[in-house]
């Protein structure tokens, strides 16, 4: 009987906790959307950037610059697979026709060297950017 009593009053307790009183005459909370635009809105999709044309380098400025990438830079670059490599490899360069690694990313027993693995540490992709620039108000 106690038992039932217990339970009886914790479905109670339950009940005044749910939310289901709630007061009728609460305020109305005016909640915002985070967005710069009416979630009803249709705009135009972001501008994307533009890579120099396909199979084109750029010139370099400057003697052992990393040449800079003419296309999109997001290979991946995963501890399983370099997408980079699949490319620019020695034994795929040709059949790509994409320029192979260096001589300096190569082992002089012929092997990859590994402390080049992560292309994009030196390697930066340089595309025309179409959005408006972001203001910076930064001084010294
Ligand atoms: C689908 C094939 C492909 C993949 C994948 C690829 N590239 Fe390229 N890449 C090319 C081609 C084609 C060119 C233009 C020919 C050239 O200059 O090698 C090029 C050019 C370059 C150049 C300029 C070479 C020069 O001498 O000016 C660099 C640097 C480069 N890629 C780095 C990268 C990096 C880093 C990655 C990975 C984020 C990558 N590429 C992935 C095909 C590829
Ligand atoms: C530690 C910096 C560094 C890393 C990491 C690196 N590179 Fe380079 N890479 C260079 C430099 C510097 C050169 C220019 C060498 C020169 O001209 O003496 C170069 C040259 C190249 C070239 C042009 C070769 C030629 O004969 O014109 C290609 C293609 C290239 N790298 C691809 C890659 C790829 C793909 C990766 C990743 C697997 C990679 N690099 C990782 C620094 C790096």
């Amino acid at each position: 009987m106690k038992k039932l009593f217990s339970a009886a009053a914790m479905v109670l307790g339950l009940a005044a906790c749910s939310g289901q009183q709630a007061e009728p005459e609460a305020a109305a909370v005016n909640v915002q959307s985070l967005g710069q635009s009416a979630i009803t809105d249709i705009r135009p999709a972001d501008a994307v950037a533009s890579y120099p044309v396909k199979g084109t380098a750029i010139e370099r400025t400057f003697v052992h610059q990393p040449p800079l990438i003419p296309h999109k830079d997001s290979y991946s670059i995963s501890a399983d697979k370099n997408g980079c490599l699949t490319c620019h490899s020695v034994e795929k360069a040709a059949r790509m026709k994409a320029t192979a690694i260096d001589k300096s990313h190569v082992k002089a027993n012929g092997e990859f060297n590994g402390q080049y693995y992560f292309c994009v540490q030196c390697h930066v992709a340089q595309a025309d950017n179409k959005q408006a620039l972001v203001g910076n108000t930064h001084t010294k």
